[in-house]
Formats: structure tokens, sequence, C-alpha cells
């Protein structure tokens, strides 16, 4: 079932067959839509509410969450604001479909943004599966990230998120005090079979009482 409750993003939202599981913010990527990863999410996280919104900004008619410069190269204002929005948005949702903070699962500036929100409203969200992220702010903001898993997948042969961009994401997170899993996969920028194993199992591993405390 798909709900169109009218919130402050374009959205989907599915709920989860079991009201324990930890609800997923499922964040698309350059050109995909609220529609995108609901497939992966349900691959990932077969019993759990999906809350799936789209992203606000168009570059060339494709949907983003926020505005870069060029590939790689990110307005960090916009960044700072649409995250900002983002964050109202969770709380948003988690009123009108009465959830628990969820876990983000982004893909490419799906994961930019969600990393950015973990940083600057750490606590609208309970962890995140940041597939092929990069660093979304030079200097990272002070946040309290305890406890907090996520996991990151990069690609080796990613040709958009240079190795030690990834590296540095991973480590400004952990610095925060998160809980990071980051697993450098044989595969390029797009999603590969690793990535939906590795999610489901990170996913199917959470610790329930980080989810419902936070
Ligand atoms: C971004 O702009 O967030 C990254 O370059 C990834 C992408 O969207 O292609």
């Amino acid at each position: 079932m798909t709900a169109a409750t009218e919130l402050s993003f374009v959205h989907r939202f599915e709920p989860g067959a079991d009201p324990n599981a930890p609800p997923l913010l499922l964040l698309h990527g350059t050109g995909g839509d609220e529609n995108d990863l609901i497939g992966l999410g349900r691959m990932v996280a077969p019993d759990a509410a999906l809350l799936s919104p789209r992203g606000k900004v168009l570059e060339g008619g494709m949907p983003r969450f926020f505005r870069r410069l060029a590939e790689g190269v990110f307005d960090e204002d916009d960044v700072k604001r649409r995250a900002n929005e983002l964050a109202d948005f969770i709380g948003e949702g988690r009123a009108a479909y009465g959830l628990p903070a969820p876990i983000a699962l982004g893909f490419s500036n799906g994961a930019n943004i969600a990393a950015a929100t973990l940083l600057l409203r750490p606590e609208t969200l309970a962890g995140a599966v940041l597939i092929r992220a990069m660093v979304p702010l030079a200097n990272s903001p002070a946040a309290d990230l305890s406890g907090k898993p996520v996991l990151i997948l990069s690609g080796s042969m990613d040709p958009m998120v240079p190795q030690d961009n990834a590296a540095r994401l991973a480590a400004s997170l952990r610095d925060a005090g998160a809980a990071v899993e980051h697993r450098v996969l044989p595969a390029g920028h797009g999603l590969s079979q690793a990535d939906v194993a590795l999610a489901r199992g990170f996913l199917a591993n959470m610790p329930r009482a980080i989810v419902s405390a936070a």
C-alpha cells in the first residue's frame, strides 16, 4: 500500500509488516525519485516501514537532494539547508505515520545527504547505510553520533568517489562516535549484489534497543 499524506517532500510510504522493525528512510541517487529504492528497501528489510522522499533540487530535470557546482563539488550552503529540510521532513513523517527514528538507506547523492543529516541533525536518524557516499562538508561539524550504527559501502573501482574520500567520511563519523563499518567492494559506482547482501545482514543484526532509544 502506498500512502500519499501531504508532507513537505513528495514521498512514498510503505507500511511494514513488523511494527517493531526499524523503519528505513530511502534516499535515491541523482535522477531518481521516491519509487527508485522501494525494491531495494524491501530486499534489505522485508518487514520494515519504508519512507521515501523525492529530492527537491533539479539538475537538468533530474531530482537530487542538494545542489552541486560540478561532479563531486558541492554547494555546501545548500547541503546544510537541504539536510535541515530533510531532517524536518523526517520529523513530519514520524508524526504522520507513527514511526521511531529511521535508519537512512542512501545511494550516491542520497547517501551524501544522509551523511550530512547525520552530522548536522544526529537526533533524526537511528543509523545509516551509505552506498557510494562521499564527504558532504569539507569541515565536518561537531556531532554526537555515539552508538549510531553506520555501514559505508564503497566501490574500489568507483570513478566518482575517490577511496581516500570515503575513508575520510568513515573517519569523521567514527570521530563523532558512530559505530562505523566501512567495506570496500570490488565494484564501481553502481549497486551490486554484494551491497544488497551486506546491507541486509547489517540491518538484520542491528540491535533493536539502539533503534527504539533513538
Ligand atoms: C553527488 O553529487 O552527490 C555525488 O556526486 C554523487 C552523484 O549524485 O552523482
